[in-house]
């Protein structure tokens, strides 16, 4: 499936294997993504400076890994609690972390940033650290919806900047999808594709084009699924059982909506269509703009699509 998507260029080669590994890594945002991808590079031999906006957000970061760590453990070393201890202490050894990204940023082979989705704050991150981190640093982003090269463009590293984005929850799951812009360079990208192999990913090739693979697919399927329903071709219940039953999905769109977060989707859909107006792919639904305006974000608010009693928390992976 990634062939549709990998320049015959970046194909996965012998010259791959040369790239340089990366040692040290900063990690840029200490939220649901950046704790995950930290805890599984530290778990994989790599030492990192996990920064984010104050310490006490990093305190809470830093417990989360640990517990994370501790599941890890009880599993991997089930009859050997001892062995599982050092395990957790070994790993929770090669996270440092820090408030300040650019004295961070002086020491990396690699920083990615998982801060929050606006551009602007992306590029002020980048273009500050650019100036201040070694020539070598490869500069990546874990943005799920932004393209790579208007967040790169705030740097003068275009060759050595890249898109790395993992899936939440970010331990358990095993995709990476690896972005190369036109100025991205073989060396670059071979160097994301081997870090993603070294922490025991599976790394698929992309160009930066809107949502990559993985959301590219799924974000029109779900708003194709809003606009089936606001067309009166069927209610949201039968699309939902139709695709869970008759597709195989373990959610049907509605229920995955609704997941996500219907503030998420929008944010998504309204870029994409601001950039690609013509692409009907794209096209934005009234129903779910006004849900949006209304509150009714999903099972976060108790009510999107469908009410929820219970905030009630399922890893299906199926994050964007
Ligand atoms: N949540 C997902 O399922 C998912 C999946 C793939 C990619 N992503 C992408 O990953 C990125 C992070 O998403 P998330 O869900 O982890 O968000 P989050 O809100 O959980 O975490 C973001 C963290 O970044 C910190 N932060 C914000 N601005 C910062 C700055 N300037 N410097 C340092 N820290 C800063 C915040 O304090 C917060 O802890 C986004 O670009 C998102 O699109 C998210």
């Amino acid at each position: 499936m990634s062939f549709l998507c990998q320049p015959v260029s970046r194909a996965f080669s012998s010259s791959a294997l040369r790239s340089s590994v990366f040692k040290h890594v900063t990690v840029i945002g200490g939220g649901l993504m950046g704790a995950g991808i930290a805890q599984v590079a530290a778990s994989t031999g790599h030492t990192v400076t996990l920064v984010d906006v104050s310490e006490d957000v990093l305190k809470k970061t830093v417990k989360g890994i640990e517990g994370s760590l501790q599941r890890v453990a009880k599993k991997k070393f089930a009859d050997k609690p001892e062995a599982g201890e050092e395990f957790v202490r070994k790993v929770l050894q090669s996270i440092s972390t820090s408030t300040d990204a650019a004295s961070a940023a002086q020491t990396s082979d690699l920083v990615l940033e998982a801060i929050v989705e606006n551009l602007q704050v992306k590029q002020e991150l980048f273009g500050r650290l650019d100036k201040l981190a070694p020539v070598h640093t490869i500069f990546a982003s874990n943005t799920s919806s932004l393209p790579i090269m208007d967040i790169a463009s705030s740097t003068s590293r275009l060759d050595r900047f890249g898109g790395l984005h993992f899936f939440n929850p970010v331990p358990m799951m095993k995709l990476v999808e690896v972005v190369g812009t036109s100025a991205t360079s073989q060396e670059t990208f071979d160097s994301l594709l081997n870090f993603s192999k070294a922490l025991g990913k599976t790394p698929v090739s992309c160009k930066d084009t809107p949502g990559f693979i993985v959301n590219r697919l799924l974000v029109p399927y779900m708003m194709e699924a809003i606009r089936l329903h606001e067309r009166g071709h069927g209610s949201k219940e039968d699309i939902d059982v139709a695709m869970k039953l008759g597709a195989g999905y373990p959610m049907g769109p509605f229920e995955l909506c609704d997941y996500v977060g219907l503030d998420t989707m929008k944010f998504i859909i309204d870029g994409w269509s601001a950039n690609n107006p013509a692409d009907p792919l794209f096209a934005q639904s009234e129903l779910l703009n006004g849900l949006v305006a209304e509150g009714k974000l999903g099972k976060k608010t108790g009510e999107g699509f469908y009410k929820y009693k219970v905030f009630v928390e399922i890893l299906t992976g199926l994050h964007l």
